[in-house]
């Protein structure tokens, strides 16, 4: 087949057809990619129940308590960091205990896909930490928050620490048992909203590949304070980051 290019420069002179064929050309090249997202997703939500993911891992309103809710994983990590974990755990964690499931390229990519797409919408219409019994006690109502929208996939159950971060002093994401020392409240809320990116160990090293997400995106001020309030209470009775 072969086109008839002064035929198609005749046409597109005529401006009443250069705009269709502009928008027809615009469709043609956004679509392949725009359909091919949603599709992966799915197939990598199929794969989250398939692997058994789910067992350990809650989305939404079903899943396991085992590991860190991942409502929130696509707004929390990187899908470069997604990739590198779901190649073996083990190689970023070496005490952790979820498995090394060994997924070739093409589950990887799906599941990534899947993951990147949890941005906490399945918790916006109805946060499980507006249950009526956390009304009345902001601290517990915070612990919730810290664990649905995974705090702990970063500072450990209860801020106790001991994640890996790459190219960090110490190697490790910080601990956040005596923030409390170190913050006023409102300082706190500032922090947990603006988020920040480490400072990198060696300079001419690769940037740390986990930063603190910038939470105001996603979370209104009373759940911030909430946090902020939960954050100063888990410090250890009688500890302090300062003397002996
Ligand atoms: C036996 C339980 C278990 C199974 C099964 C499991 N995981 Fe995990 N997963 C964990 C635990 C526990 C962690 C937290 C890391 C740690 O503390 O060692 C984790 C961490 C993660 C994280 C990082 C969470 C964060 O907040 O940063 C992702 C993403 C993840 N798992 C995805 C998956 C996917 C996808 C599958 C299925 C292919 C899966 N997991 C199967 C237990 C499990
Ligand atoms: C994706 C990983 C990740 C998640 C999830 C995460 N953080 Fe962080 N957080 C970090 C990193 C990395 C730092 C260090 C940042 C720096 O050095 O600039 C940090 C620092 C902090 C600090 C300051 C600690 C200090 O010693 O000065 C506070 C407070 C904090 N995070 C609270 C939270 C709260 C509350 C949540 C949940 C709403 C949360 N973080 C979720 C990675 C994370």
């Amino acid at each position: 087949m072969s086109y008839d290019w002064n035929l198609l420069k005749r046409q597109m002179s005529r401006k009443s057809l250069r705009y269709p064929l502009t928008l027809l050309l615009a469709g043609l090249w956004a679509c392949p990619s725009r359909a091919a997202e949603p599709v992966e997703s799915r197939r990598g939500a199929a794969y989250f129940s398939g692997f058994g993911c789910i067992q350990c891992h809650r989305v939404g309103p079903t899943g396991g308590a085992y590991g860190p809710d991942l409502t929130y994983i696509g707004f929390r990590k990187t899908p470069q960091w997604l990739d590198l974990w779901l190649k073996n755990p083990h190689a970023w964690k070496n005490n952790t205990v979820m498995p090394n499931f060994n997924l070739n390229n093409k589950v990887r990519a799906a599941l990534v896909a899947y993951l990147g797409s949890l941005k906490g919408s399945a918790y916006r219409d109805t946060p499980p930490w507006d249950d009526a019994s956390f009304g009345s006690d902001p601290v517990k109502r915070g612990q919730e928050i810290f664990t649905r929208v995974g705090c702990v996939g970063c500072h450990g159950r209860g801020g106790k620490g001991g994640y890996p971060n790459n190219n960090v002093a110490g190697g490790k994401i910080p601990a956040l048992l005596l923030v409390a020392d170190g913050y006023s409240k409102e300082e706190l809320e500032s922090r947990i909203r603006n988020g920040s990116n480490p400072a990198k160990d060696d300079p001419n090293g690769p940037e740390p590949m986990i930063v603190m997400p910038a939470w105001g995106e996603t979370l209104k001020d009373d759940e911030i304070g909430a946090l902020a309030d939960y954050l100063i209470s888990i410090k250890p009775k009688g500890a302090s980051s300062e003397g002996w």
